[in-house]
């Protein structure tokens, strides 16, 4: 028969292995005993969700959303789109479940897969996990700064090298759109020194100007209208507290007025942290305020403030938290069966299947041989382990028991004694 191919992972995912996952495991600890600590409660959306809600939600002419998006029909014709973030899914949730009516603000984090059809690169996937936390339901400058600072906190304790913390204000919607017309006739003005792309985008989305590296563009947008001085007296307002608050917390920040998102929601405050350990993916999260979201999506008016970052480049900029190694109790050996033996000569006896469980059931940490090794092969394989105790079951129902810490002492017992004796030994050690 010939050789079939060999099928791989699609471009732009990945598999998380052994030391990763625990690495992840560890960040989502943290990120559990950070959040929740300050009322955040976990949410889970589903991976779909109807394609009308990224339309409205993320915006038409967002990258995300007329680019990146893995939309398909299902079998009765719905179009259904893999959730490209995680704001409007979470938006969606408060809405369907009545969640106004709850005491406010509700505070919301996930921890999810995410899909973007992205160039594939060091840092940027095609599936992702994001880290996410939303308030809804205030718009108290103090959620603004305590959703930043939970971010901080969060990073901190990963210790992402080279953090910082860009801060902008969108101001409200009609700031925004009054701002629009103006930055439109700068660009329309000096049209013939922009690229391409952000000529074609003038009337769709001028802000993005500003994300732009071409050399030409860069030094149009260097002349251009700051939104920052467009704010209303009430939005500049809402900004110098927020920045008071931060001051308060100690946490340091840039004002960045050129700090524009690739998502449409957000009005007043946007943040972002970077950090140069990533190169040119150097976004390791952001997030703002997005007060008419939940209303965009059929809601009561509700104000919300939140941010998501990347588990990726956090562990690709930071140091992964120490994941302790999985601990064993016991390993269960045993002789290999003799010449002429019945049972297939690799195969454990029941004896010591019957130790493994007895061990699992009173609570021990507890593995056994798997694979046919010889009895050599096993305690070697034991002693990788950093197995606390093995126990080598003998054909007449007896049992050595090895403490492989007390300098390799050992006694002989019987089989059904085992469990008893690796309690007692476990017991004496725990101060
Ligand atoms: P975002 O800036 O699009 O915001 O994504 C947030 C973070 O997700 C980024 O800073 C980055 O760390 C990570 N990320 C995004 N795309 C990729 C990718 N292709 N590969 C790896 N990591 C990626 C949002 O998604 C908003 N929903 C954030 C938000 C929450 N705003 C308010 N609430």
């Amino acid at each position: 028969m010939s050789k079939l191919d060999r099928i791989k992972a699609p471009r732009g995912t990945f598999d998380v292995l052994g030391e990763q996952s625990a690495g992840r495991a560890a960040l989502e600890d943290r990120a559990r005993a950070i959040l929740g600590g300050a009322g955040y409660q976990r949410i889970e959306t589903p991976a779909f969700e109807a394609t009308e809600l990224f339309a409205r939600g993320v915006g038409e002419s967002t990258d995300i959303v007329s680019k990146e998006m893995y939309t398909f029909e299902d079998a009765s014709g719905r179009s259904l789109t893999l959730r490209p973030e995680g704001t409007a899914p979470v938006c969606r949730a408060y809405i369907e479940h009545g969640m106004h009516k709850l005491r406010q603000p509700v505070r919301l984090w996930y921890l999810s897969s995410f899909f973007r059809y992205e160039r594939a690169q060091a840092g940027r996937y095609r599936q992702f996990s994001q880290l996410g936390a939303e308030a809804l339901g205030s718009e108290d400058p103090a959620v603004d700064a305590e959703s930043i600072c939970l971010l901080a906190a969060l990073l901190g304790e990963m210790k992402v090298a080279s953090l910082r913390l860009r801060l902008s204000s969108l101001g409200s919607l009609a700031a925004r759109q009054e701002y629009r017309e103006r930055l439109q006739a700068h660009l329309r003005a000096h049209a013939d020194r922009l690229s391409e792309d952000v000529r074609a985008r003038i009337e769709l989305n001028p802000l993005r100007a500003f994300d732009s590296d071409h050399p030409g563009t860069g030094a149009v947008m260097e002349s251009a209208p700051r939104l920052l001085d467009f704010l209303s007296a009430e939005d500049a307002e809402h900004f110098a507290e927020v920045r008071a608050h931060l001051d308060g917390a100690g946490v340091a920040y840039e004002i960045d007025p050129t700090l524009v998102r690739g998502l449409d929601y957000y009005t007043r405050t946007v943040f972002e942290f970077t950090s140069d350990r990533l190169g040119a993916q150097s976004g390791v999260g952001g997030g703002g305020r997005y007060d008419g979201l939940v209303e965009q999506l059929g809601g009561p008016a509700t104000p919300g403030i939140g941010w998501a970052t990347g588990i990726e480049r956090i562990l690709l900029a930071g140091v992964p938290p120490h994941a302790a190694p999985a601990t064993v109790d016991l390993f269960v050996a045993y002789e290999p069966a003799g010449e002429g033996d019945a049972r297939a000569q690799s195969h454990a006896p029941a004896g010591a299947f019957a130790l493994l469980s007895e061990a699992r059931a009173a609570g021990l940490r507890a593995q056994m041989e798997l694979a046919g090794r010889s009895l050599k092969g096993q305690l070697g394989y034991a002693g990788a382990l950093e197995a606390r105790y093995v126990a080598i079951l003998g054909a007449q129902g007896e049992a050595i028991l090895k403490d492989m810490l007390g300098g390799g002492s050992q006694q002989t017992l019987a089989a059904d004694t085992v469990v008893h004796a690796v309690l007692r030994g476990l017991r004496s050690l725990s101060p």
